[in-house]
């Protein structure tokens, strides 16, 4: 029958312990109720605990009553609102940038970034581990995909020099913070192999915006590498609370995206609530500098304790953390252990990580306190021994 093959694939799925399906939870951010307990979610972005913040929600709520739900055009048509202008002026200034242009989320971002930077003929160099928002904007480019070793600078430069411009455009893409490692790519070098081979440079921010450098504004602001990085994207979904993505560049840039980014021009602008609530994030990572510190000692701690227990966390060091436990069946068994103590711990496996590395990726946020954050690295370090 025609449809047969969807029967296959899901069975394949679940034959290799592959099958996901959408749970649903009753809350959002770091610490939720279920069945009336108090439950510590250690799988949500809401780094800085701003999901529910007063300063954030008011910002959300004054632009929807202005402006009303939804932009209802795209931005080239009548969807541009000064909201859109002022988050814009506002994520170039503190990004250490001329300007920067909103997209509808992270994804959209790299999907619509990417492909005008490299097209047919051009060379893009990705670090092996980046996001598959990235990999599927190098597919639609059409570029000449080269891969490099995870965080490996003198990898990188052998590739360059494997693969000369020859008159073609070069791009090196990667990430700061890596998503499911918690990893710090070592942009400083990065940035000069840039330099000296004459590749653009495009960082991926997603999770360091909100969570290092000054005002949250990430780490390629914290080295002062802005000149080297042709684009720092960012997305407004995580340490920000809400949702949409960004990218912070050249204004000339800028104007090529808006004449020639599919993502950008073929969809309707982001809705004014979302807008205003980005507003509200900048304002509380303004007022309060020091979140994103207070946030990485927290983390600092919680895998002192890990380590102290034999646990490896691979190279972590921001506010994600892996528990590498291996294969998929077990990494789950420990995830549903976890659920069981009222600590949620999502089991992360592949494709999303490379295959045999399955594991809990832990993110801790503002909304774990010293207490909470003992009590789960208690219960993870007994959970593991228990079943590993
Ligand atoms: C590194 C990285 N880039 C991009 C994205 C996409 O961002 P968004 O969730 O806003 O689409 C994510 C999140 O999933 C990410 O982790």
């Amino acid at each position: 029958m025609k449809n047969d093959w969807i029967k296959k694939q899901l069975n394949a799925f679940a034959e290799e312990g592959l099958e996901r399906s959408a749970r649903v939870y009753p809350g959002i951010g770091g610490k939720i109720r279920i069945d009336g307990k108090e439950v510590l979610n250690f799988s949500s972005n809401d780094y800085l605990d701003l999901a529910h913040h007063p300063h954030v929600i008011d910002r959300s709520r004054e632009a929807l009553e202005k402006y009303g739900i939804g932009s209802t055009a795209s931005r080239l048509v009548t969807g541009t609102l000064p909201l859109h202008e002022e988050l814009e002026a506002r994520i170039a200034k503190e990004k250490g940038y001329e300007s920067a242009l909103i997209f509808g989320s992270g994804y959209m971002a790299n999907a619509g970034t990417i492909p005008v930077l490299a097209g047919k003929n051009d060379l893009i160099f990705a670090d092996k581990l980046v996001h598959a928002s990235m990999i599927d904007a190098c597919r639609i480019s059409g570029a000449k995909l080269v891969r490099f070793a995870h965080n490996d600078a003198a990898a990188l430069e052998n590739r360059l020099k494997q693969f000369p411009a020859n008159g073609n455009r070069r791009l090196i893409i990667t990430e700061s913070v890596f998503s499911m490692d918690g990893d710090i790519a070592p942009l400083q070098k990065i940035a000069e192999l840039a330099e000296k081979h004459g590749c653009m440079l495009m960082i991926d921010e997603a999770h360091s915006t909100g969570t290092f450098g000054p005002n949250g504004a990430g780490l390629i602001r914290e080295l002062g590498i802005e000149k080297q990085v042709t684009v720092s994207m960012g997305t407004m979904s995580k340490a920000m609370a809400g949702y949409g993505g960004f990218v912070a560049c050249s204004e000339k840039l800028r104007k090529l995206l808006v004449n020639s980014s599919r993502a950008f021009i073929y969809t309707t602008a982001p809705p004014p609530a979302v807008i205003g609530a980005a507003l509200g994030a900048l304002d509380v990572f303004e007022a309060s500098p020091n979140l994103g510190n207070i946030l990485q000692a927290n983390a600092a701690y919680f895998r002192s304790m890990l380590h102290e227990a034999g646990l490896d966390t691979l190279e972590s060091r921001s506010q994600i953390i892996p528990i590498v436990i291996g294969e998929n069946e077990k990494a789950v068994a420990v995830s549903e252990k976890l659920r069981e103590l009222g600590i949620l711990a999502a089991a992360i496996r592949p494709p999303t990580v490379p295959a045999g590395s399955a594991r809990l990726r832990i993110s801790i946020t503002l909304a774990h306190l010293v207490d909470d954050l003992e009590r789960a690295s208690k219960a993870i370090i007994d959970a593991v021994k228990l079943l590993i």
